[in-house]
């Protein structure tokens, strides 16, 4: 029976053919592993690298981190995206130095109740730093256990995340969790990839259902499909002499925390002049000011929301006094500020 056999097979195939290096392997220190599995909760493997590096090279411990500004570290963050982790991990790291004297929880359900962790990330840490006997179960672990053993359950449906769990907790090698764990995820990157998997090179090939039958592109499943929202941005980029305004974006949307100029949303596309209007309309600037360009439309996917952004460029005498809660930055200080991919994509043209 395969079930009894696949951590053998896995753990001989780590030994032998996983040459995946990253610099978080084989990491202990559980700072170190918190910071690199929040950076990879919704990033790519490529793209986190630089930022853990560069996180654990300016705060190499949480006391440093805790220490920070909220600039500091979004800024430091920006253009990760799903910024809510950026919040929670300076929360963690206040919370850390100043309530547990730096001090990491060490259970699993301690580390459970640090803001930000779930079950996957938990698991992550208790293994990786403490080989505590917790399975990661990520989507490389479900799209393994689901083409290798033939689950049909979605996903993302409660069932089957309580199936891909059991299962994936019963698979377990429990005397070397930190190492199984690290082999299963790299397993499914590089061998069991989404898109053209390595069949030819697999250990479990002879086993695995889904390759057996032909049908590794159906496997994993999913029962909902991703309802995507378009949304019309046009922001004022107003000039004032050398200064640009500028705000922090509060409102539970996306891209909390970041700032953005002043902004028009619209429910369709190609509203310039209705977006002109309106932004006149609220005195932002007057029909004597000088637009000076209109941008072509920047876009920017997010997980369920196009950004289509146009950015318009205002020349006004004065400050107008509807934009006085605006601070008004000068334009070279404004790198210092973090913004959206669409934003910093418009200001590398623009200034
Ligand atoms: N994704 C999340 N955590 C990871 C890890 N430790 N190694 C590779 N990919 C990951």
């Amino acid at each position: 029976m395969i079930i009894n056999t696949f951590s053998k097979t896995l753990l001989k195939w780590n030994k032998s053919q996983n040459s995946r290096s990253m610099p978080w392997k084989g990491e202990k220190d559980p700072y170190r592993i918190w910071l690199s599995e929040i950076i990879l909760q919704q990033t790519r493997v490529e793209q986190g690298w630089e930022y853990y590096t560069r996180f654990i090279t300016t705060f190499p411990s949480v006391k440093e981190l805790a220490l920070a500004s909220d600039k500091e570290v979004f800024k430091l963050w920006e253009g990760l995206g799903y910024y809510s982790r950026c919040r929670n991990l300076i929360a963690t790291a206040r919370h850390i130095y100043q309530e547990r004297n730096s001090v990491f929880p060490q259970t699993y359900e301690e580390i459970l109740k640090l803001k930000g962790v779930g079950p996957y990330t938990a698991a992550a840490i208790a293994s990786f730093s403490y080989n505590l006997p917790y399975a990661v179960v990520d989507g490389n672990v479900q799209r393994v256990l689901a083409r290798i053993f033939g689950i049909e359950d979605p996903i993302d449906s409660t069932s089957g995340k309580k199936r891909f769990h059991a299962l994936a907790q019963e698979l377990l090698d429990k005397k070397n969790p930190a190492i199984y764990n690290q082999a299963i995820m790299d397993f499914g990157a590089t061998v069991c990839k989404p898109l053209q998997p390595l069949c030819s090179q697999c250990p479990f090939a002879s086993d695995c259902v889904a390759f057996k039958e032909n049908k590794i592109a159906q496997f994993p499943v999913k029962s909902k499909k991703l309802i995507i929202k378009n949304r019309y941005f046009y922001f004022f980029f107003i000039r004032c002499r050398n200064k640009i305004a500028i705000r922090e974006r509060l409102t539970k949307d996306i891209w909390q925390h970041l700032h953005e100029f002043p902004l028009m949303e619209l429910e369709k596309e190609g509203s310039l002049n209705t977006a002109l209007d309106a932004a006149r309309q609220a005195g932002w600037f007057h029909a004597k000011d000088f637009i000076s360009s209109i941008s072509n439309t920047y876009k920017q996917k997010l997980t369920h929301q196009h950004i289509h952004a146009v950015f318009i460029t205002v020349q006004v005498g004065r400050m107008p006094s509807t934009l006085k809660n605006y601070d008004w930055v000068e334009a070279d200080k404004l790198a210092q500020y973090s913004f959206p991919k669409v934003i910093n994509d418009f200001l590398k043209t623009a200034l």
